[in-house]
């Protein structure tokens, strides 16, 4: 791969604390300069259309506030999110550092969000449509905590489709995160018998309603993020896999996998704590994201599957590709490749 200015001021942001870091590249994106190349390599599911097929994962921008520097760096699509229904400040600090030597970033962020009202208020003025807008959505973690008393499902439920009813109007595409390993409790919610009934097809309903009231042509897709592993961060076998993405098959249009890893956090991080491990991404991860796609591949041909996991440069984004990705993203790679990868990638997936 060519060096970038990234590569040249790598050697000093190294050094800066990881969250502070990621704080000044999100002032940095917020400047009119184009941080990337544009590839135009068209993509269409659905109602999604997107220019080329790389996007920014989740998580990067939450709130939506650097929109125009990720469309700068030449994506084609975002997740903005994971967006709530209301303010909230997240975990505690330090929640988020790297793991040089395995070039892998630990994080245990707890989902701070602006709030359902500022978020759509920033994406009703995204006008490019360069860019499209994944939703990357999940009830609160206040709502979470009290999964274990009763109506917790139509609490959580009434949430998602508050944000689904309102962001429908700003969304190319949704995504239901229940996989995170940073806000207590969400996991055994995935896990949980009647997810797939409760929560995912309810909201899967409601789309098709919007779709249809908004005389949209084709619908919008609604996906499911995947952990890279089970609830209590052993690692998947294809059966225990397959039992979490049968059910979901008739109640959603496709999967983003994954999301971070536990196991790996408490192998790799030496701020995981046993009872609080946060999760790890970066390139670690980007076997167990193959291994996730050859599965998904298989089980679910006719889904939307977009790979994320491990992507640190244009081979990796390829690997994803090749194992069934129809699209692909990255995050830990933006960090320690810069933005230059995501052109980088785009330009690898076109050349096939
Ligand atoms: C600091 C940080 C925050 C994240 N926040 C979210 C989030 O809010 N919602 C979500 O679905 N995934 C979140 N993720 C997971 C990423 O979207 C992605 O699935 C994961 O990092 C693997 O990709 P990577 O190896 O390219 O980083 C976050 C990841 C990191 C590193």
């Amino acid at each position: 791969m060519r060096h970038s200015l990234y590569d040249l001021a790598w050697p000093i942001v190294r050094r800066v604390p990881t969250e502070w870091a990621h704080q000044l590249g999100m002032t940095a994106l917020k400047l009119p300069v184009r941080l990337g190349s544009r590839v135009e390599d068209p993509f269409t599911w659905q109602g999604l259309r997107v220019s080329n097929r790389v996007g920014v994962a989740a998580g990067f921008d939450k709130d939506a506030a650097v929109l125009g520097g990720i469309a700068g760096m030449g994506a084609g699509f975002v997740e903005v999110g994971t967006i709530l229904t209301r303010p909230w400040q997240g975990n505690p600090r330090p929640r988020m550092s790297r793991v040089l030597e395995q070039r892998a970033v630990w994080n245990r962020m707890g989902f701070p969000s602006d709030g359902l009202s500022a978020v759509h208020k920033r994406l009703r003025r995204w006008r490019d449509p360069a860019l499209a807008l994944g939703c990357n959505i999940a009830p609160h973690p206040l709502t979470i905590r009290t999964a274990s008393e009763p109506g917790f499902v139509d609490r959580a439920r009434a949430e998602l489709e508050e944000l689904a009813e309102t962001l429908h109007e700003v969304a190319a595409f949704f995504v239901i995160n229940l996989s995170s390993p940073n806000t207590k409790g969400l996991r055994n919610v995935l896990h949980g018998e009647g997810f797939a009934q409760e929560l995912v097809g309810p909201v899967h309903a409601l789309l098709r309603d919007l779709d249809q009231d908004a005389g949209r042509p084709a619908a919008t897709p609604l996906l499911v993020k995947l952990p890279p592993e089970t609830a209590d961060g052993a690692a998947w076998t294809p059966d225990a896999l397959a039992g979490l993405v049968g059910p979901l098959l008739p109640v959603c249009d496709g999967f983003v996998a994954v999301n971070t890893s536990i196991h790996l956090a408490l192998k790799s991080a030496k701020e995981a704590q046993p009872d609080f491990p946060g999760g790890l991404s970066g390139a670690p991860l980007l076997p167990l994201a193959i291994e996730a796609q050859q599965v998904l591949a298989e089980m679910a041909p006719e889904h939307l599957r977009i790979g994320a996991g491990g992507v640190m440069s244009p081979a990796d984004a390829c690997l994803l590709r090749d194992a069934g990705a129809h699209l692909v993203e990255v995050f830990s790679g933006l960090i320690y490749r810069g933005p230059t990868l995501v052109g980088d990638c785009a330009a690898a997936l076109r050349a096939g």
